[in-house]
C-alpha cells in the first residue's frame, strides 16, 4: 500500500460544563460535542522514520516534531497493535492538509491525531476495532476520542468518555467567525479558574457561601438535548452555552463584538466555540447561513467566516491507493 488518506471533522461545543481543577491538572466535563463539515486531510505513507508535513490554514504554527499530536498518535497505536512493517518501513510520514484553523477551539489538533490512526490502522491493515482505537485516542488528548466518533455526542471525564446523542438527523447551519489570533487551551482554563477564585472570593468576604460560587460538578443541559431531540434549531440556539466563555473573553475582549454582530444580524445562537477564538452562531436555514456570512464577513469583527453544517460522521478513509 502506499497511502492512506483520510478525512477528519473539526468539533463544536453546544455545551461546555467544566468542573472544578483535578489534581491531575485536568477539569471534569459534561460537554456535546458535535461535529461539522470544515475537514483536515491526513495522508499517511511508508517512511524509513516517523515524521509529519503540515500545509494549508495555519500550518506555520503546527509543529513538524515529537509534540506533533498526530506523531503522538502514531506511535500510540503502533505500541498497541503490531504494524507488521519491514525494518526500512518502520516508520510513517503524515502529510496533513489543513483546513481546521489552529489553536482556534475547533479541536484541530485532535482531529489530525484520530486521523492518524484511523490512516495508520489502515496502512498496517492492524484491525483495531472503534473501541480499541477510541481507547488509544483518549490517551493521546482530551477530544481525540470524539473525532473518531463525529456526529453529536455527550462527552464526560476530560471529554474522552462519549455517549452518542440520539437525535434526528436534522442537518443544522453554523457560520464560523475566525478571529485574529490564537488562544490557548490551558491558558483559558487557567483563567477561568482564577474568575471563579475570585467570585467565591468576593461572595465569602460578603457572607455568601464561597461554595456556591465556585465550579459546581457540571451538568447536562436538559433544554439542549430537548432541542437536539426534537430537532428545533431555535430552541438550540437559546440553550447553546459555553462555560469557558467568560474565561476566552476576559483573554480576547475583542470577541465580545463578534458575538454581539452575530446575534445583531439574526444568528438563532451564538457562542464562543470551546477555548475559542473561533466563534460559531447558528442560522435557521442554509440561506440564512449564506446571508449571515456575508455580513459578518463585512461587519469587520474577524479575520474570516466559514459555513459548515453538521453533525457530520468522524474520520474515514476517503483514499486508500495500493
Ligand atoms: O487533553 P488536551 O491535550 O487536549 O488538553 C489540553 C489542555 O487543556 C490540558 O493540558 C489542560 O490544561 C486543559 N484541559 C483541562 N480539562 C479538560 C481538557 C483540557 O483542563 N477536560
Amino acid at each position: 500500500m502506499t497511502g492512506v488518506t483520510v478525512r477528519v471533522p473539526a468539533k463544536l461545543n453546544l455545551q461546555l460544563a467544566v468542573g472544578p481543577p483535578r489534581a491531575d491538572g485536568y477539569h471534569d466535563l459534561v460537554t456535546v460535542f458535535h461535529a461539522v463539515s470544515l475537514f483536515d486531510e491526513v495522508t499517511a505513507r511508508p517512511a524509513g522514520r516517523d515524521a509529519v508535513s503540515v500545509s494549508g490554514e495555519g500550518a506555520d504554527r503546527v509543529p513538524e516534531d515529537g509534540d506533533n499530536l498526530a506523531l503522538r498518535a502514531v506511535a500510540a497505536l503502533r505500541a498497541e497493535v503490531d504494524p507488521g512493517t519491514r525494518a526500512d518501513d518502520a516508520g510513517v510520514h503524515i502529510t496533513i492538509a489543513k483546513r481546521i484553523p489552529v489553536a482556534a477551539g475547533l479541536a484541530g489538533g485532535s482531529a489530525d491525531a484520530a486521523a492518524a490512526l484511523v490512516a495508520c490502522n489502515e496502512l498496517w491493515g492492524a484491525g483495531a476495532g472503534q473501541p480499541q482505537l477510541l481507547e488509544v485516542a483518549a490517551r493521546v488528548g482530551s477530544d481525540v476520542a470524539f473525532a473518531l466518533l463525529g456526529g453529536t455526542a455527550v462527552g464526560r471525564g476530560r471529554g474522552e468518555r462519549l455517549t452518542p446523542a440520539l437525535a434526528p438527523a436534522t442537518p443544522y447551519h453554523w457560520v464560523l467567525a475566525f478571529a485574529d489570533g490564537q488562544l490557548s487551551t490551558p491558558a483559558v482554563y487557567a483563567a477561568l479558574d482564577r474568575l471563579r477564585a475570585a467570585e467565591a472570593g468576593g461572595s465569602a468576604a460578603k457572607g455568601g457561601s464561597a461554595a456556591k460560587h465556585g465550579a459546581a460538578e457540571p451538568a447536562l443541559d436538559a433544554a439542549l438535548m430537548s432541542a437536539l431531540r426534537s430537532g428545533d434549531a431555535r430552541q438550540l440556539g437559546r440553550a447553546l452555552s459555553n462555560d469557558l466563555q467568560p474565561a476566552a473573553l476576559s483573554l480576547f475582549p475583542a470577541l465580545r463584538k463578534t458575538l454581539a454582530a452575530g446575534l445583531e444580524l439574526g444568528a438563532l445562537g451564538a457562542l464562543v466555540s470551546g477555548s475559542g477564538p473561533t466563534c460559531l452562531f447558528l442560522a435557521a436555514s442554509a440561506d440564512r447561513a449564506l446571508d449571515l456570512a456575508a455580513s459578518l464577513s463585512g461587519a469587520g469583527v474577524c479575520r474570516s467566516v466559514a459555513r459548515a453544517t453538521g453533525p457530520v460522521p468522524g474520520a474515514a478513509v476517503v483514499q486508500a491507493a495500493r
